[in-house]
């Protein structure tokens, strides 16, 4: 019995069709198959790994807190300094109205709290999202997906739901004093890095602050330097309600939080109690984790590289032969027209030691979002691989 052979019989595979790369180990923009074989790594776990696999300081911080507690009780009743200590970091990063963090485990739990809150506080009902957007795979943030093919095997979903265009400027009037929430990615990741017009972001905040409506920005991707900003929020000049991340934000362990005023988070305290639970949300590993890999951006200065680091991947690719680069900072896609190209692509792509991947909404396009650590080298190298991989489809 190989791993592979246990890997497609014993465990659930999500699609008929999964990459199947065996990975051994991996560090820094590195992974290595078992054979010694390398990749270069332009997914980050899609967009987790921003520090880097393996950090020294983060593979330290998540073995000294294994070894003091792991899992004591469930969020929100002991005082656990990771979780204390990590919350008061992320709350000094971020603008006054965004001061009071609770942990989960996911950027779908993450999203679902977010809303849950929302409602909870503005006593609304009315939920309000953007088609291609991706929340999540829970059941209620999956009902703010548009896409038919991935929600109606699922019906019946939420109630309330209200989806407009992303973009859309028009639109922005359907929002009213019965919307509890209004959620955005500020880059809409999974449609394939479609960035946000200018004034979009600004103009749908002023409508949620005139109808009262609480803005939820979901920066499960965007979050912890991929735009060249800590969050995508402060780029684009929009200060959310609520703040809801993820990926990134553990550094490597599973984790996420939503974040937002004491006033509006408050709310889940009564009518009921307990109003949003979670047992394993904001484990101290996985904090500790987050905390060490976040000092490792913030100190290596990582952020302010990003602008440059994106401008090189562009300067390389664009004359190669591909149709568009969109997106932001890096999380870019690379636009080839045909499914049946980017197929072809990304299977020569993984056979050439680079890790790419699709977007869940669009089948055209290979993502390129690497840990931001990756230096003007490794950039080089990779988009050497690439534009002969290009040529080659
Ligand atoms: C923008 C966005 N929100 C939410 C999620 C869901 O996060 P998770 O898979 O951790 O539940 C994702 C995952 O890709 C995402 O990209």
């Amino acid at each position: 019995m190989n791993l592979r052979h246990l890997f497609l019989t014993c465990q659930a595979q999500t699609s008929p069709a999964p990459f199947g790369i065996e990975i051994d180990r991996a560090e820094g923009v590195y992974m290595y198959g078992p054979d010694g074989k390398r990749y270069i790594d332009l997914i980050a776990g899609v967009s987790v790994s921003n520090a880097g696999h393996c950090h020294p300081d983060v593979v330290r911080a998540v073995c000294e807190q294994a070894s003091k507690y792991m899992h004591l009780m469930v969020y929100g009743e002991y005082i656990q300094s990771p979780q204390a200590l990590y919350a008061a970091k992320l709350v000094s990063l971020l603008p006054e109205n965004l001061s009071n963090v609770y942990f989960v485990n996911s950027g779908s739990e993450a999203n679902e709290g977010a809303v849950k809150l929302a409602k909870r506080y503005t006593g609304r009902q009315e939920i309000i999202g953007f088609r291609n957007a991706y929340h999540g795979s829970t059941y209620g943030v999956l009902s703010l997906t548009s896409d038919e093919c991935f929600r109606n095997a699922f019906r019946p979903l939420l109630p309330e739901v209200r989806l407009l265009d992303f973009n859309s400027f028009d639109h922005l009037s359907q929002i009213s004093e019965r919307t509890a929430c209004v959620i955005v990615e500020p880059l809409q990741g999974e449609a394939g890095a479609i960035v946000p017009e200018e004034g979009f972001l600004r103009s749908l905040r002023q409508r949620c602050s005139q109808t009262g409506a609480l803005l939820i920005f979901d920066e499960v991707q965007t979050g912890f330097g991929r735009l060249g900003k800590l969050f995508a929020f402060e780029k684009y000049g929009v200060v959310p309600d609520i703040l809801a991340v993820a990926k990134s934000l553990g550094g490597g362990m599973p984790l996420g939080a939503f974040i937002s005023s004491k006033t509006i988070m408050d709310s889940l305290q009564t009518n009921p109690a307990l109003g949003h639970i979670t047992t394993f949300g904001g484990h101290p590993v996985s904090c500790a984790a987050g905390m060490a890999a976040l000092d490792v951006i913030l100190s290596g200065n990582l952020i302010p590289t990003v602008e440059n680091k994106a401008r090189l991947f562009r300067k390389h690719l664009e004359n190669s032969d591909i149709e568009d680069i969109r997106g932001d900072g890096l999380l870019m896609a690379v636009e080839l027209g045909k499914p049946e190209r980017l197929s072809k692509f990304i299977r020569l792509a993984y056979e050439n030691g680079i890790a790419t991947d699709w977007f869940l909404f669009n089948n055209s396009s290979f993502r390129i979002a690497p840990p931001l650590i990756i230096d003007g080298s490794q950039i080089d190298e990779a988009c050497s691989i690439l534009v002969k991989v290009l040529k080659r489809i």
